[in-house]
């Protein structure tokens, strides 16, 4: 089964989204903090640990190793369910292979646009892939094809690091990344809306209830 995931920190879109019982998990990043309208990271990380019981990501935002892996350490200790946001960079790298090593190491290795990318984090020993799949297809490059490619690289060598399809537009991405194999898929809230709601649904359920009015309560029916 593929993990649905919000991408927000918008704690009422994920209040919304734990109601309809399918929210598996949350990642975060400084922009969607920002549209949340708090700088407030630890607190308000814990209040979406509060509500979602599977993995929450949070970011850091140091780009050298060393400031990365103490952001880390002080970030992995929130909460249980935490996971670390690392960027896919040279520094990234070196603070996920120490960060891994930890009992408590689990990270997002976040900001990946290439199968290479996914594959040095997956052995730097990273909890998930997170590639970019609507910032590549921004750029004009098929964002899905990085999707597959990591799935068939971790799937050839056995890696146990999950591939989070990031940065999806539209529920057409869902699709893809599910029949790509995508361990997780995180979503902004819209598009979880728009993966449920159809106009034929309401067209058909309005038109049933209409037909059974005509009928219910009618004398030997
Ligand atoms: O959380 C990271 C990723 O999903 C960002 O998406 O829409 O800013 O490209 P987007």
């Amino acid at each position: 089964m593929a993990l649905i995931f919000l991408d927000t920190a918008s704690l009422d879109e994920i209040r919304e989204a734990v109601s309809w019982g399918i929210l598996d998990g949350v990642t975060t990043n400084p922009t969607l903090m920002m549209r949340a309208g708090t700088a407030d990271l630890k607190a308000n990380t814990l209040k979406i640990v509060d509500m979602v019981p599977g993995p929450v990501s949070a970011e850091v935002i140091s780009t050298d190793a060393a400031g990365m892996i103490a952001e880390a350490r002080e970030i992995l200790s929130w909460a249980e369910n935490v996971y670390v946001k690392i960027p896919t960079t040279v520094e990234g790298l070196k603070a996920m292979k120490e960060i891994s090593s930890w009992p408590n190491g689990r990270i997002n290795a976040t900001l990946i646009f290439s199968p290479l990318q996914a594959y040095l984090v997956a052995k730097a020993g990273a909890s998930f892939a997170s590639v970019f799949v609507g910032r590549m297809d921004d750029a004009g490059l098929d964002g899905m094809a990085v999707v597959r490619q990591t799935r068939a690289i971790f799937d050839n060598y056995g890696f146990t690091c999950k591939v989070l399809a990031a940065s999806i537009r539209h529920p057409l991405h869902v699709v893809d990344a599910l029949l790509a194999g995508a361990d997780i898929i995180t979503m902004p809230f819209g598009v979880l809306q728009r993966m449920i709601r159809s106009p034929f649904t309401d067209a058909g359920l309005d038109s049933f209830l209409r037909d059974w009015a005509k009928i219910a309560g009618q004398p030997g029916t």
